[in-house]
C-alpha cells in the first residue's frame, strides 16, 4: 500500500518522540549542558562532536555535518527509507500508521482489526481451556512452570477434537476469517477443521502486544513436536521474535536480549527470572530480527545448543546480523554444554549460573576469527587467501567504523594480506562542511526561525512587506506561513516539512548553522541577531526599490506615477 503519510501524523509522531531517547538506545549519549553528546556514529572520531538537542529535537555533528530529526537519524543509522523510519517511530509509540489516499491507489486498505480480534479471542479461549484441563495443567507443572508465568505468556491449551475452536467461534467469526487468521486447515475433500488440537498453545505477540499467531506443542510424543501458525496478513515469521513483547513488559531494565531457539526456552528462563530471552520461530535469525533487537538494547547474545545444528545456526545468525551491527553495539555468542538447551540448563544450574555464561559469552569478533581459522588452514598461503575471501564476503554488510577496522586489522595480521586490497570500505558520504555557507541577512532570519520557531512572533512584527522583493523571500514566507498556522512546531517538524523539496538542502544547512554567538541555545542572542537582520533586510529592500525607481525615472518614456514620485522622495530622505 502506498499513499502519502499525513503531515499531522508526522508532526504528532515527532511531538511524542524524544530524539534523545531514540538516539541513546542506539548510541549512548552523555549529558553536556542542555545538549547530549557522543562520538559521531557516522564518521570515525575519538572526541565527541556529535550533539543532540532536546529543545530542537535535532542532532548535529560538527565534524562531518550530519544532522536531522529523529526520522533522519533512523534513516541514516538503521539504514531505513523514509516510510520505514516513520513506521519504526510509530511502533515505538504503539500507534498505527495511517495513509492518505494518493488518488492512484483505489484499493482500500484492508482492515485487519477483525483478525486481531479473532486471534485475541482464540488466545482467551485456549487460556480458559487450559484452566479446565487437568492433563494440560499437569504437563506445565511437570515442566516447572508456575501459574504466574503461564499467565504472563498467556499460555493455553487446545483440547483434543476437530472443531472446538470452530464451534467456539460460531456466530462471532465466519470460516473465511478463521482461515485467514491461520486457525483452521482443510483436507482435499474441503472439510475444514481446527489447525491446533491437543497442544499447549503459545500465543505469539507483536511489539504492541497483539496476538498475531500461535505455536503449539504436542502434549506427549508425536509429530510435529511444534506446530506454528502459517504466515498471515498479520504474521510475518522472519520479522517476529517470540517473547519480545513480554521482555519489554518485564519490570527489570532491559540491557541485553538473549536469542534462544525455542518457545520453551523463553518461558523456562522467564520462570527462573531471566526475562530478557526471545526466540526466533523455527527460522534463522534475520537482519530484521537483529535490527529490532538493537532498537531496544546495545547487546544481543545468541544462545545456541553446542550441537552441529546449533553451530550452523550461530554462523548463520552472525552473517545475518552483521548488517545491523554498529559501533557501540555488541553481539556475543554463547554455546551451552553439549546436550543442554537453555530450558534444561537453567532448570539444572539456575539463573545465576546461566547469567554468568551470558556475561562471559564470546564476542562476535573473536567468534568470527576463530570460526574462520578452524575452517581454513592458515599455515598455507591458499588457506589464508580463502579465509580472506570468505571474511570479505561476510564483512560486506558491516558498517564502517572502529569495530570493522579492528576486525580488518586482525584479518590482515592473520592472513598477511593487506586489508585495503581485501576489504574495500565504502567511502564515507560526503557532506557539506560547516562554515562554508554564505549567510545573508535573509538566510540568518530563516536560520533563526528554523532553530527557534518561537521567534516567529518577532518576525511577524519585523517582516516589512517591502522585503518581499528580495531574493529568498519565498522560503521565508513559507516558513512564516507555516508557523502562523502551527506555532507549536519544533525545529525538527519544521525541517521535516522540506524533505524532498528543492529547498531541503538549504533548509538543512540553515537549521544547523551556528551563529558566532555564545551559546547555541541563546534565545535572546538569536532575537538580537534577527532584529539586526530584519533592519538590514529592510535597508536592502529600500535600496532595491530606490534603484528601481531611479532607473525608471532615468530611462525615457517610463514616467513615474505621483505616488511613485512621493515614494522616491521618501526613500531618498531615508
Ligand atoms: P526443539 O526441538 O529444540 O524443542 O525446537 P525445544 O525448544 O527443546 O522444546 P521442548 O523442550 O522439547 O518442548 C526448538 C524450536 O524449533 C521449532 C520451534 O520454534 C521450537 O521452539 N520447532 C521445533 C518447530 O517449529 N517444529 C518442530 O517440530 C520442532
Ligand atoms: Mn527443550
Amino acid at each position: 500500500m502506498t499513499g502519502r503519510i499525513p503531515r499531522d501524523f508526522i508532526d504528532n509522531l515527532l511531538a511524542k518522540t524524544d530524539i534523545v531517547e531514540v538516539i541513546n538506545r542506539r548510541v549512548p549519549l552523555k549529558k553536556q549542558g542542555r545538549e547530549y553528546a557522543a562520538c559521531c556514529p557516522f564518521h570515525s572520531e575519538k572526541t565527541p562532536s556529535f550533539t543532540v538537542s532536546p529543545a530542537k529535537q535535532f542532532y548535529h555533528c560538527f565534524g562531518c555535518g550530519a544532522h536531522g530529526s529523529a526520522i533522519g537519524f533512523l534513516m541514516e543509522y538503521d539504514n531505513l527509507d523514509f516510510v520505514s523510519a516513520i513506521e519504526t517511530l510509530a511502533a515505538d509509540l504503539g500507534v498505527d500508521m495511517p495513509r492518505e489516499s494518493d488518488g492512484h491507489n483505489h484499493e482500500p486498505r484492508e482492515n485487519l482489526q477483525p483478525i486481531y480480534d479473532l486471534l485475541a479471542e482464540a488466545a482467551a479461549y485456549y487460556q480458559q481451556t487450559l484452566k479446565d484441563s487437568p492433563v494440560a495443567v499437569e504437563y506445565l507443572k511437570q515442566r516447572g512452570l508456575s501459574g504466574e508465568v503461564a499467565r504472563d505468556f498467556m499460555l493455553g491449551y487446545a483440547p483434543p477434537g476437530w472443531d472446538n475452536l470452530l464451534t467456539h467461534m460460531q456466530g462471532k467469526y465466519d470460516r473465511s476469517q478463521l482461515a485467514k487468521a491461520g486457525m483452521t486447515s482443510s483436507n482435499e475433500k474441503g472439510r475444514v477443521y481446527d489447525k491446533f488440537r491437543e497442544r499447549i498453545m503459545f500465543p505469539i505477540r507483536d511489539r504492541r502486544g497483539r496476538v498475531i499467531a500461535f505455536g503449539g506443542r504436542i502434549l506427549q510424543q508425536g509429530e510435529p513436536k511444534y506446530l506454528n501458525s502459517p504466515e498471515t496478513p498479520v504474521f510475518n515469521k522472519s520479522a517476529t521474535l517470540y517473547g519480545l513483547y513480554e521482555a519489554t513488559r518485564a519490570r527489570t531494565r532491559l540491557d541485553r536480549l538473549i536469542v534462544v531457539e525455542g518457545y520453551m526456552d523463553v518461558v523456562a528462563l522467564a520462570q527462573y527470572g531471566v526475562r530478557n530471552a526471545v526466540a526466533t520461530l523455527g527460522t534463522a535469525t534475520t537482519t530484521d530480527h537483529a535490527r529490532q533487537l538493537f532498537q531496544l538494547v546495545q547487546r544481543v547474545v545468541f544462545c545456541f545448543d553446542a550441537d552441529r545444528a546449533g553451530r550452523e545456526a550461530a554462523w548463520r545468525a552472525l552473517g545475518n546480523s552483521m548488517g545491523a551491527l554498529r559501533d557501540g553495539k555488541e553481539i556475543d555468542f554463547l554455546f551451552l554444554p553439549e546436550g543442554e538447551d537453555p530450558d534444561s540448563f537453567v532448570r539444572r544450574e539456575g539463573a545465576e549460573r546461566f547469567n554468568q555464561l551470558v556475561d562471559a559469552a564470546t564476542p562476535l569478533s573473536a567468534y568470527f576469527l576463530d570460526n574462520l581459522k578452524t575452517r581454513h588452514d592458515i599455515t598455507r598461503m591458499e588457506g589464508r587467501t580463502s579465509l580472506m575471501l570468505e571474511a570479505r564476503e561476510l564483512l560486506k554488510p558491516l558498517h564502517p567504523g572502529l569495530l570493522r577496522s579492528q576486525i580488518e586489522a586482525e584479518l590482515e595480521r592473520v592472513t598477511t594480506i593487506p586489508s585495503e586490497k581485501a576489504v574495500a570500505t565504502p567511502p564515507p558520504k560526503r557532506r557539506a562542511r560547516q562554515g562554508s555557507l554564505h549567510v545573508t541577512p535573509m538566510r540568518l532570519v530563516i536560520a533563526g526561525l528554523l532553530q527557534h520557531p518561537a521567534l516567529a512572533e518577532l518576525a511577524f512584527r519585523h517582516a516589512d512587506p517591502m522585503i518581499q522583493a528580495l531574493p529568498g523571500h519565498e522560503l521565508l514566507d513559507e516558513i512564516l506561513q507555516t508557523l502562523k498556522d502551527k506555532p507549536e512546531l519544533t525545529p525538527a517538524m519544521l525541517v521535516e516539512r522540506f524533505r524532498d523539496t528543492p529547498q531541503a538542502a538549504v533548509v538543512n544547512r540553515l537549521a544547523s548553522w551556528q551563529p558566532p554567538i555564545s551559546g547555541d541555545e541563546a534565545h535572546e542572542d538569536w532575537a538580537r541577531l534577527m532584529e539586526d537582520a530584519f533592519h538590514r533586510l529592510l535597508q536592502q529592500a529600500r535600496e532595491h526599490r530606490l534603484e528601481e525607481l531611479l532607473h525608471r525615472e532615468a530611462s525615457m518614456g517610463e514616467a513615474l506615477s505621483p505616488q511613485e514620485k512621493e515614494e522616491l522622495v521618501t526613500l531618498l530622505r531615508q
